[in-house]
C-alpha cells in the first residue's frame, strides 16, 4: 500500500492562516512488511528513522496499537521551504493510522484531525481535498471551500536555506489595529473573489497587497523583492511568499512562464527554480 500526499503552498498573500493551493510534487509512504519495531527508510537529512519520526507519532497518536512495518518515505518536496513538508506527513500519518487500524475516516474527519494537530488549515486541507482550498477555523468550527485555481503558470524560487515557521511567525505583530483588520480583511475577500472568478490580474494585485504577514516577513527573504520586480517586468499576475517562506511563489500567464523563468534565472540568485501544477486530487491510497 502506497500513501501519496501532495506539497502544498499557504496563504497566497492575504489568505494567511487559511487559503491554500496543492502542487504536483509528492511525499510517498510505502507501507513495506510487519516488524518488531518501526523503520522508516528514507534520505531526507536530520529526519528520524525510529518510531520518534513525525509519521509515526501522528500515526500512534490516533492509533496507539497499531502493528509496527517497514515503511519507504520517499518526498521530493524540500524541507522547511514553505511547501508544507510537515502537513503532508501529518496527513500521510492520519492516513497511516486509517489504513492500519481500518478506523474508516472520512476526509473531513482526517482534515479536522490534521487541523487540530497543525493549528491552522492552510496546508492540510489542499494536501488533502487537492486544488484550491479556503477553510476557517473559528473555535470548534472548521469550514473549508475546494474550489479550481485558475488556468495560470507558477513558478517558485526555492533558496538554499532554510526558514523555520516558528522563526517566521515570530515576526508577526501581536495586534491588528480594528482599521487595519477591515482593511486587510476586505483585500483578502477581493483576493478570493477575483480568483474564484478567474480574474487573475485582480487577483494578481491583492494578493501583493496583502497586510497580514508579508508586510512583515519579506525580509527574512532577502531575494523577495527583487523576484517580485522581476516578476512584475516579465508578466507575472502576483508575487508572494509560500506559506511561511522561504519560497517565493510567482503566478503567471501561462504563455509567460519560458520568458519569466529565464528572467529569473538570470538573476543568479542561491536556490532553484521549479515549475509547478496544480494538483486537484489531493491525498491517494494506492494498492
Ligand atoms: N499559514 C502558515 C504561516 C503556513 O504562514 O505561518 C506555514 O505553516
Amino acid at each position: 500500500m502506497k500513501i501519496k500526499v501532495p506539497a502544498t503552498s499557504a496563504n497566497l498573500g492575504p489568505g494567511f492562516d487559511s487559503v491554500g493551493i496543492a502542487l504536483n510534487s509528492y511525499l510517498e509512504i510505502s507501507v513495506l512488511k510487519e516488524s518488531k519495531e518501526w523503520f522508516i527508510e528514507h534520505d531526507l537529512e536530520g529526519l528520524p528513522h525510529d518510531q520518534t519520526n513525525l509519521l509515526i507519532q501522528i500515526a500512534l497518536k490516533i492509533a496507539p496499537n497499531i502493528q509496527a512495518h517497514h515503511i519507504k518515505m520517499t518526498s521530493d518536496i524540500p524541507l522547511a521551504r514553505g511547501l508544507g513538508l510537515s502537513s503532508s506527513v501529518i496527513v500521510a500519518g492520519i492516513e497511516l493510522a486509517n489504513q492500519l487500524a481500518k478506523l474508516d475516516l472520512d476526509a473531513e474527519r482526517k482534515f479536522t484531525i490534521a487541523t487540530q494537530i497543525e493549528g491552522h488549515p492552510d496546508n492540510v486541507a489542499p494536501a488533502i481535498f487537492g486544488g484550491l482550498v479556503i477553510a476557517s477555523q473559528l473555535d470548534n468550527q472548521l469550514d473549508y471551500v475546494k474550489a479550481d485555481f485558475p488556468d495560470a503558470g507558477l513558478l517558485a524560487f526555492i533558496p538554499d536555506y532554510q526558514l523555520k515557521t516558528s522563526h517566521s511567525r515570530e515576526a508577526l505583530p501581536k495586534h491588528l489595529s480594528y482599521k487595519q483588520a477591515v482593511s486587510a480583511s476586505s483585500i483578502a475577500n477581493l483576493a478570493i473573489a477575483a480568483l474564484l472568478t478567474g480574474d487573475l490580474k485582480k487577483a494578481g494585485r491583492a494578493i501583493e497587497n496583502d497586510q497580514f504577514h508579508e508586510v512583515y516577513r519579506q525580509r527574512l527573504v532577502k531575494e523577495f523583492q527583487q523576484i517580485k520586480q522581476m516578476a512584475k517586468i516579465s508578466g507575472a499576475y502576483a508575487t508572494y511568499l509560500s506559506g511561511a517562506g522561504p519560497t517565493v511563489m510567482m503566478i503567471c500567464p501561462k504563455e509567460g512562464l519560458d520568458l519569466l523563468h529565464e528572467n529569473l534565472e538570470n538573476l543568479q540568485m542561491q536556490g532553484s527554480l521549479r515549475v509547478f501544477e496544480i494538483d486537484n486530487q489531493g491525498m491517494q491510497v494506492l494498492a
